[in-house]
């Protein structure tokens, strides 16, 4: 009678049949370095501020959250949270702020971190090119320049060695298409050139740098009888048409999601880049020194979007926003079912290869929608691993409120809301949700489950 009461009350606690995380599955969060740190003023993005018009509200990235100066305070944050992951960025316009000069300082002060990180029990996982480009390689034309793979190699042939052996997880860029779509598909990040027939060149510097750096960590870290793990990080879209009914839709659906979600990643396995769509783009490049370099796959999702297609409009093609979904305060849509299907193709196309959610967040200023949006979003993914998907971790964007791109300090990703005059981190309530979340797995227990979330 007891125990029939007892899996009585666990039903009425525990509703959603959802599936457990295994016990070792990996908490983290993400931030990146031009958001957080603040001062970076080599790069290519500060200068692309001081652009009327190209943040909102004439924000500047400035002293961004200052983490330097909170380190202590964010590392305990993040112990509260429960996570055992840092995926953060260093920043290349820092470490080389002019061709070949290297600064020792700040590369002590990184090396600092991640002893701190690692005296807190939490791993770093470190992205070397988050976004930001430094002044001289945007002079030589960033992306476009064939001689940033190059480049590349040479600051990363400096920064691996100071980490050494205490740093196994290693992403070389960040989202290449988020560069691509906002860079050189539109105009709202650097260098704004809004032209959907320019994207072979910097996708194929970007593949031959990602290739280069893959080889050159593995070598450096490998001399020292240490395995590095080494990644990218996609930021994939679910695409769908706007009507089922409308072939012309599907079809431009497939194109879209070709070139944005797989053209890299495939080249990443096959050292063959390819992309097409008619009457706009047919780019094609053997590059073998890409072939087979994702030690893991990092997976940023966010959300889907629909294709729209009005060939007598302007705008023939459109992205819109799946009428009546639930959105964020980006006007982004929640949809979580959108992680599952991901997961389901990446597996079909890489069978086995490990999968992180290097991101997964939400512009939630009141916290109303966090807490549900990552149940949400753990849920479907604990199914897909109880499937046989093999999933090891998941990173929440983002730690604190921070510099958003685009969007400056107005878009709130935050667990911590960040009051940019006096930079206090104050948890939301989205913070201790988590940290039940994180606790709760690791016990072996089911993800918690509120009235509100029912
Ligand atoms: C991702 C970026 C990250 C942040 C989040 C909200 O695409 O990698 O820097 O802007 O979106």
């Amino acid at each position: 009678m007891r125990s029939i009461l007892a899996a009585l009350i666990l039903l009425v606690q525990f509703p959603v049949s959802a599936a457990n995380l295994p016990r070792d599955f990996r908490f983290g969060v993400s931030t990146a370095a031009h958001q957080v740190e603040g001062n970076n003023s080599n790069s290519d993005w500060w200068q692309w501020e001081e652009i009327p018009g190209k943040i909102k509200n004439g924000q500047r990235s400035g002293i961004a959250t200052d983490s330097w100066g909170h380190q202590d305070e964010d590392i305990s944050n993040m112990k509260s949270l429960g996570v055992s992951v840092y995926r953060y960025s260093i920043e290349w316009a820092k470490v080389e702020p002019k061709e070949g000069v290297f600064d020792e300082k700040v590369l002590a002060q990184y090396s600092d971190q991640v002893d701190r990180l690692l005296r807190a029990g939490i791993e770093p996982m470190i992205t070397l090119q988050h976004f930001t480009l430094p002044l001289w390689v945007k002079d030589h034309g960033g992306w476009d320049w064939d001689g940033i793979a190059g480049a590349f190699e040479t600051y990363l042939t400096k920064v691996i060695p100071v980490f050494g052996k205490r740093v196994k997880y290693w992403i070389t860029i960040n989202e290449p298409m988020s560069m691509i779509a906002g860079g050189y598909m539109s105009d709202v990040f650097p260098p704004g050139v809004n032209n959907l027939s320019s994207i072979g060149t910097p996708m194929i510097n970007m593949l031959r740098a990602h290739g280069r750096a893959y080889h050159r960590i593995h070598e450096i870290l490998e001399k020292q009888n240490f395995t590095p793990m080494v990644g990218l990080a996609h930021n994939l879209i679910v695409l769908d048409p706007l009507h089922s009914y409308n072939l012309l839709e599907h079809y431009v659906t497939r194109r879209f999601s070709q070139i944005y979600n797989w053209a890299i990643p495939d080249a990443l396995t096959t050292g063959e880049f390819k992309i097409f769509f008619p009457f706009m783009i047919n780019a094609k490049a053997d590059i073998p020194e890409a072939k087979n370099t994702q030690d893991f796959f990092g997976l940023n999702y966010y959300t889907r979007y629909r294709v729209k297609v009005n060939l007598f409009s302007k705008d023939k093609f459109e992205k819109v926003v799946t009428p009546g979904a639930p959105v964020n305060d980006l006007g982004w849509e929640i949809y979580p079912e959108g992680i599952a299907r991901l997961l389901n193709q990446i597996q079909e196309r890489f069978p086995q290869m490990p999968i992180w959610i290097t991101e997964n967040g939400i512009a939630d200023a009141d916290d109303h929608l966090r807490t549900k949006y990552i149940k949400e979003h753990l849920d479907q993914i604990a199914d897909r691993i109880e499937a046989g998907v093999p999933v090891k971790g998941y990173c929440q964007w983002t730690l604190n409120d921070n510099f958003e791109w685009a969007e400056g300090f107005t878009a709130h990703f935050g667990f911590y809301s960040l009051d940019p005059k006096t930079l206090n981190r104050v948890p939301r309530q989205s913070a201790a949700d988590f940290s039940e979340i994180t606790r709760s797995v690791k016990m072996g227990l089911p993800i918690p489950r509120s009235r509100e979330d029912q």
